[in-house]
Formats: C-alpha cells, structure tokens, sequence
C-alpha cells in the first residue's frame, strides 16, 4: 500500500465512522437473492474501475492522484475478474444494469463549480468505500457459505485501502478543514442514501 500506513487507515475509519447501519435485514436478503446480489456486486467493481479512470481521464495535472486513481482501476478491474471467476464457478450470469439509487442519491449532492465538484467526487468515493467496507465485513464474518465469505474478507482489505486513498489524495489538494468539513456533511448524505435505499438484496 504505497504511501499510507495501517495506522493511517484506521485513524481515517475511525475518524469517519458511517452515521447509519446496514439494516440486520440486509444479509437476509442477499442469501435469498444471492444471483442478483453478485450481478450487482460485478457491475460495482466495473464501475470503480470506470470511475477511477474518469479522475485520470479529468485531472491528469494532479500527478498523485493520477498514480493513486490508476492503481485503485486496476485493483477493482482485479476484483471484478475475482468476482466474475466464481460467479462463472457457480452458473451465476452477469446481468444489465440498472439503474443505482444509492449512488445517484449520493452523486445528486455534488456541487456544481470545478474545485467543489473535484472534492465531491474524491470524497463521495471514499464514502462508497467506507460502505463497501461495512458491508465486506458483513459478509465475511455471517455469509453462510464459503468460498465467499473468505472472498470477502480479502476484498474487505483492500477497499479500506480504497477509502482512505480518495479522502487522502483530498487533502493533498483541499485544505484540510475544507475536506473534514465537507466530509461531515456528505457522511449525512450518506446515511440518509442509506436509509433511503431499499433493501433488494443488491449491493446497494
Ligand atoms: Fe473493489
Ligand atoms: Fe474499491
């Protein structure tokens, strides 16, 4: 993990704790819709990917993010690959996308003049991180079967890497109280997203 620490990683986890959690229902519903919840969970890992390549595509003067953005596309390009292998072990097909509540409650808070709308995206990134995170663990630790529950808990390691990689990019460009300002106030967004979002047994 180039350039942060562990330690670094848990202070900004802890630092940034969710303000809603997954519902106890949640884990429910991916065992009873596990072929659509793996669907979702693959076109989420193509569309970290996609959207990491969008910040090198968008900023290539911001050299450090550019390293970071391209070295998170090709880690989720890996878990898609990772996800995809033991879906095709398991007959589970990829499906059309549709459209994601979550991520566009969240995106709807981005604000609209180019140095707010770069915060925004670095931070709402990280925040989808930090609810993958809550969600890999879940599945790691009460996931019924295995492979998957060990699958998870690899991925959950590497997206807490993910999380704090956007907010620290953030601060390397934003002040650092504008960065913990606006994080406060997206982590709001979020749990509300959260809230908001009903439970279809997908990744969101
Ligand atoms: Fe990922
Ligand atoms: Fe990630």
């Amino acid at each position: 993990m180039p350039s942060s620490t562990i330690e670094d990683i848990e202070t900004f986890i802890s630092q940034f704790t969710l303000r809603s959690k997954t519902s106890s229902d949640w884990i429910q519903k991916v065992e009873e819709n596990f072929p659509l919840f793996i669907a979702d969970h693959a076109a989420n890992e193509r569309k970290a990917a996609a959207t990491a390549m969008d910040f090198v595509v968008r900023y290539p003067n911001h050299l450090s993010l550019v390293e970071t953005a391209a070295r998170i596309a090709h880690e989720e390009i890996g878990h898609f690959r990772q996800v995809h292998e033991l879906m095709m072990k398991e007959g589970h097909p990829l499906l059309p996308d549709e459209k994601d509540v979550y991520v566009r409650h969240l995106l709807s808070h981005v604000r609209t003049t180019p140095d707010e709308r770069f915060l925004d995206r670095l931070l709402v990134c990280s925040l989808i991180e930090v609810r993958g995170i809550e969600r890999f663990e879940i599945l790691a630790n009460q996931y019924s079967r295995q492979p998957w529950r060990a699958f998870y808990r690899k991925l959950y390691k590497s997206e807490k890497g993910h999380g704090f990689a956007f907010y620290h990019e953030a601060t390397k460009i934003f002040p650092l109280h504008q960065v913990h300002h606006r994080m406060n106030e997206l982590l709001d967004h979020e749990a509300r997203a959260c809230d908001q979002t009903p439970i279809t047994g997908k990744f969101h």
